[in-house]
């Protein structure tokens, strides 16, 4: 099941808001969340200081260094992501999640300083997004592919110049 269907099919009542168990079922919606965090993670890098040497073979991070985390690179790594710009939800399927190594995708970081709204965050995104498409069809205005938005950094990622249109669902 795919795409639209979904929400149709979890959210028949466009009138009600979306349960938990209802967002739990929307397992579509998820990998299009999770592959839009993958191509524009919200906090693009993360920083760290090495209080101790760091081995990363064949390199080693000595103690004091100030180290960056390219979220957005390492979310497009080609050896990892084959055809890396293409927009593809079923990257996320379990199957191919199983593939990879844990770290090859940290949206919300990984260790002791990681995400502690990673739940909270995922499923207010679910809901946020779910409510808008349940009743509107949305599409963008003179974009031919989302390589056209132009992203802004202020601490976050931001869209520079996306313009959309909203149409009414009726059903
Ligand atoms: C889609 C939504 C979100 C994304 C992509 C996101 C991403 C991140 C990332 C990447 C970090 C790590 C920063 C670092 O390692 O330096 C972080 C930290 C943090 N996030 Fe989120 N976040 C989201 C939602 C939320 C929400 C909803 C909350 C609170 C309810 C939250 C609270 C925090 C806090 C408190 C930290 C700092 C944790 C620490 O330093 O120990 N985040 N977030």
């Amino acid at each position: 099941m795919q795409k639209h269907q979904e929400l149709v099919s979890v959210l028949p009542n466009m009138e009600n808001s979306p349960t938990q168990e209802e967002i739990n079922r929307l397992d579509y919606l998820e990998r299009v969340i999770k592959e839009t965090l993958r191509l524009v993670p919200t906090v693009p890098f993360i920083l760290r200081y090495a209080d101790e040497d760091i081995k990363c073979d064949p390199y080693v991070f000595p103690v004091s260094s100030n180290l960056v985390v390219p979220l957005m690179l390492l979310h497009r790594d080609p050896e990892v992501w084959p055809e890396p710009e293409k927009f593809d939800p079923d990257r996320f399927l379990p199957d191919e999640v199983a593939k990879r190594h844990r770290c090859s995708y940290i949206p919300f970081s990984f260790g002791a300083r990681n995400c502690i709204g990673l739940r909270f965050g995922m499923v207010e995104v679910k809901i946020m997004v779910a409510t808008i498409l349940r009743n509107f069809k949305v599409q963008t205005v003179g974009m031919k592919s989302w390589k056209d938005i132009q992203l802004g950094y202020m601490v976050m990622l931001k869209a520079k110049n996306s313009r959309l249109r909203f149409d009414k669902r009726k059903f």
